[in-house]
């Protein structure tokens, strides 16, 4: 029997497409094996031919217009690495029209048009594969599909953006404030010039929203999705936490309430020290997932990278070429829709940790301790460094569960306090 052949085209020779180009050489035999077919890399479109000989591409493969990619009959399946989300989606809608199966790694723009993307795959009975979409070279995509596929998502806790894992752990551990951590993570080259994407928490969200798609079958609208990022995350917080046995991440959470309504959240958190996630460190991922029939899973990896990025790719690729050429059934993304109501973020209900300056004189903790006690929230620690009377003080106080709304509620009118002499810094806690 002839061993099957899928020809492939990739589009974008970046750090991660010059790294499939390699690791598809260098782990063909192992592919083929493996899959019992053959994958061969047919065309790459890159704009600057420069850049196919500095990987090594034969220019009898390179292309300068992606179009030619999706328009050539002879190829099955595409690679979109070219990024953003307008030519990006073009590229991904033509190839799927064109019969072939699309592979991204592009998480900006499933969670802006996953939607219409899936419906497109699911009209043209083609896969269009993402494990690379959410932390790199973490298997959580398969895990969530298949691996997990006879659980109910109870929760999913992700710290899935390696740069600001790594920001907050030089905060933390080398006792950096913000800019010094972000700067030295510019320099190492984990955050980008244009550091909002990674810093703003726009990457997690964009990651959290696949993630939620997988889970609970519907696309977040990306502005119903609150997302808060790192830039008002300050040491001294760090500090405290970690006097109150607690770790800061940001975390992607997403998870269900007894009535099936959907929380996406992503946010700085406080998670338990003696938490598995407090302990991931650098620019290390992981994902922990609550499933009803299985209980806790954890996955932990590189994030991102050329190579870990490149080998959840040449996974998707696998998954399509062990079933090549016979076609599989599609299970595309956001077509079951299993819960549907998302949350507004004032219904959530959290945990709190409180920093207020105050003014050391008799009375304000109990003023303090009233406004939250009018509002049912009750105070479950409270560290104040020694200060002399009448001087400034931190007063920083962990809060009990509540809700959002009531929450935000009591800290407006904590912040109009006399003795009060800062606006309110909060952090919610998360217990997993
Ligand atoms: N910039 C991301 C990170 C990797 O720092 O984890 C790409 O999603």
């Amino acid at each position: 029997m002839t061993t099957p052949l899928l020809r492939v085209g990739l589009a974008g020779l970046g750090t991660v497409g010059a790294s499939v180009w390699r690791q598809l050489s260098s782990q063909k035999d192992l592919l083929r094996q493996r899959t019992g077919a053959e994958i061969r890399l047919d065309q790459v479109a890159v704009r600057r031919a420069e850049r196919a000989r500095e990987v090594g591409v034969p220019e009898s493969l390179v292309v300068a217009d992606w179009r030619k990619l999706t328009a050539n009959p002879e190829l099955d399946v595409v690679v979109e690495l070219i990024g953003g989300t307008t030519e990006a989606f073009e590229l991904i809608r033509l190839a799927l029209q064109n019969g072939k199966h699309v592979i991204t790694a592009n998480k900006a723009l499933l969670a802006e048009r996953g939607a219409e993307l899936f419906a497109t795959a699911q009209k043209h009975q083609r896969q269009l594969l993402f494990e690379a979409s959410v932390a790199g070279g973490i298997p959580i995509i398969r895990a969530l599909r298949d691996g997990l596929v006879a659980n109910r998502i109870c929760s999913i806790h992700g710290i899935i953006n390696g740069t600001c894992n790594y920001i907050l752990t030089r905060m933390n551990e080398g006792g950096l404030e913000f800019k010094d951590a972000l700067a030295e993570a510019k320099a190492k080259g984990y955050a980008e010039a244009d550091d909002r994407l990674d810093v703003d928490g726009h990457d997690t969200a964009h990651k959290a929203a696949v993630l939620a798609a997988l889970a609970y079958g519907f696309w977040v609208p990306p502005d119903q999705l609150y997302t808060e990022g790192l830039r008002a995350v300050e040491k001294q917080d760090i500090v405290y936490a970690r006097k109150l046995g607690y770790g800061l991440k940001l975390l992607a959470i997403i998870k269900t309430d007894a009535d099936g309504a959907v929380e996406v959240r992503v946010h700085p958190t406080l998670v338990p020290e003696s938490h598995v996630l407090a302990s991931v460190s650098g620019v290390f991922n992981a994902v922990l997932v609550r499933g009803d029939v299985v209980g806790d899973t954890l996955y932990y990896g590189r994030g991102a990278g050329g190579d870990p990025t490149a080998s959840a790719l040449l996974s998707d690729l696998a998954q399509i070429a062990e079933h090549f050429p016979l076609e599989q059934k599609c299970r595309n993304v956001g077509h079951e829709a299993l819960h549907s109501r998302l949350k507004t973020m004032e219904e959530i209900v959290s945990r709190y940790y409180l920093r207020l300056l105050v003014v050391d004189r008799p009375g304000v903790l109990a003023d303090v301790a009233r406004v939250l006690a009018s509002r049912q929230i009750g105070i479950s620690s409270v560290i104040q460094p020694e200060a002399h009377a009448g001087e400034t003080t931190p007063l920083v106080l962990m809060l009990h569960d509540a809700p959002e709304a009531q929450f935000q509620a009591a800290v407006r009118e904590i912040a109009t306090i006399g003795a009060v002499k800062a606006p309110p810094v909060h952090l919610r806690v998360e217990d997993i």
